[in-house]
């Protein structure tokens, strides 16, 4: 026996088709915000992200060398990707740029409920919009992508890194990992570092601040105790809730400045949507706006974006009872006997080719060891091709939940098939 390796897992149907109709929401739900697909390769240069993502994702990162001896990393991410892209190819287009990406992320964590070493990120990013409109129409793709997936009990965080940022002088690197230190709340580690930069005299108004949080009352209680720093990033803040009101986004809306973010190259705004019911991994999504086109040899753009925890989004809907599509086989096709199993596999793909779900037996059972078989694998109907019926142009067809069988022309199956098919209204809102 070969074990998987720790932090994966196999995906089964049931669980795939929760995850693809969580990923059929965010599609649909990107595409009416004018956002369109873009997919980055799934291994990137080891430089895309060496010393640009940030102490956290550094340490995670699946690193190798290939057979030429270069030195690549399995994306922990899309943004990079995606900005490395915009700086390549995509720098005169027209803007915004507004893309995102579903798929695969690697990131060697300790493994536990909610959180994987592969997982999957639903990532969006806005290229060169103005701050306030690109900040708010990013908060709101994230936040109604969730509510479309069906996923209701969320509340969003927002908070504003560029505030903190502004008390650290000190260069990228030592600001990246204060605020390591201080999204991990390991405040020896925080001591050290402030110490190291000559800084310690923020220490106590910085952990004062990210203890900061609730409505409008909470920006003006940060901003006195800032004294004056940071005064526009707030004002954006307030501008950026009332936008969010315009979408319909009033509820569950919280100011945190205590959103510090995992990844080093936010500048401004930045947020994190927040599930009630996943125990620790409880954060679904992360974003902000972010410097990365001039790490990569571009000219500065605003640029904001989110990616989305997909499967911390599938455990919320699966708890939050959200009712997925059942698998779907209309029938399945029984020949009885090797004289008509040619013809009943021609029955099947004329069936198939109307549109119906159709499988058929590959291996000659007998028809009630197939009958069993077609209860076990879900089918509505049974159609068992007999030599005797097919010699007056009909089949026996079965109703595997009422057990009752009749005869039916072979003209006639697919309209017989068609019909009372299982209605399946998604909610969608
Ligand atoms: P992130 O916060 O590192 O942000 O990841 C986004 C989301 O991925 C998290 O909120 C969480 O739901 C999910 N996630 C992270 N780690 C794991 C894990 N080990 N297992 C399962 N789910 C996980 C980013 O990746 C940024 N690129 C977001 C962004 C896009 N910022 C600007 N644009």
């Amino acid at each position: 026996m070969v074990e998987r390796p720790r932090g994966t897992r196999d995906l089964d149907p049931a669980y795939l088709s929760r995850h693809r109709h969580v990923e059929g929401a965010f599609r649909r739900t990107a595409e009416s915000f004018g956002f369109r697909e873009v997919l980055p390769p799934t291994f990137e240069s080891l430089e895309l992200f060496h010393r640009k993502a940030g102490p956290g994702i550094e340490a995670e990162m699946y690193a190798f060398k290939d057979k030429s001896g270069r030195d690549l990393v399995l994306r922990p991410e899309f943004t990079a990707g995606v900005l490395r892209h915009y700086v390549n190819d995509l720098r005169n287009a027209p803007k915004p740029i507004k893309q995102y990406s579903m798929g695969p992320v690697f990131r060697y964590e300790e493994p536990q409920k909610g959180r994987y070493r592969e997982f999957w990120q639903y990532s969006c990013e806005a290229i060169g919009g103005a701050p306030l409109d690109a900040d708010a129409e990013t908060v709101a793709l994230a936040v109604q992508s969730i509510r479309n997936a069906g996923v209701r009990q969320t509340e969003t965080r927002i908070g504003h890194i560029g505030m903190l940022r502004a008390f650290l002088k000190v260069d990228r690197e030592a600001q990246a990992r204060i605020l390591h230190a201080l999204d991990k709340r390991n405040f020896g580690k925080l001591h050290e570092e402030l110490d190291a930069g000559g800084l310690l005299d923020v220490e106590g108004t910085l952990r004062e601040l990210i203890g900061i949080r609730g409505g409008p009352e909470a920006l003006a209680k940060a901003s006195d105790l800032l004294g004056g720093v940071g005064s526009e990033g707030f004002e954006h803040l307030r501008r950026v809730r009332d936008r969010l009101a315009a979408y319909g986004i009033r509820d569950g809306v919280v100011f945190d400045m205590g959103i510090i973010r995992g990844l080093a190259y936010y500048t401004g705004m930045v947020f994190q949507i927040h599930s009630p019911n996943l125990g620790a991994e409880d954060q679904v999504c992360g974003g902000g706006s972010y410097a990365l086109a001039e790490l990569f040899g571009g000219d500065p753009i605003f640029s904001t974006g989110f990616a989305i925890g997909t499967d911390r989004i599938v455990l919320a809907s699966e708890v939050e009872g959200v009712a997925v599509p059942p698998p779907k086989l209309d029938a399945y096709v029984i020949p009885i006997g090797d004289s008509v199993r040619t013809r009943a596999f021609e029955i099947a793909a004329n069936l198939r080719a109307t549109g119906l779900t159709i499988d058929i037996d590959l291996v000659g059972r007998g028809p009630s060891k197939n009958l069993d078989y077609a209860n076990a694998i879900g089918a509505r109907w049974a159609v068992l091709v007999g030599e005797k019926e097919l010699a007056n142009g009909k089949v026996a067809l079965r109703n595997m939940e009422a057990g009752e069988q009749r005869e039916v022309a072979v003209d006639e199956l697919a309209s017989v098939l068609g019909m009372d098919k299982p209605a399946f209204d998604v909610e969608f809102h």
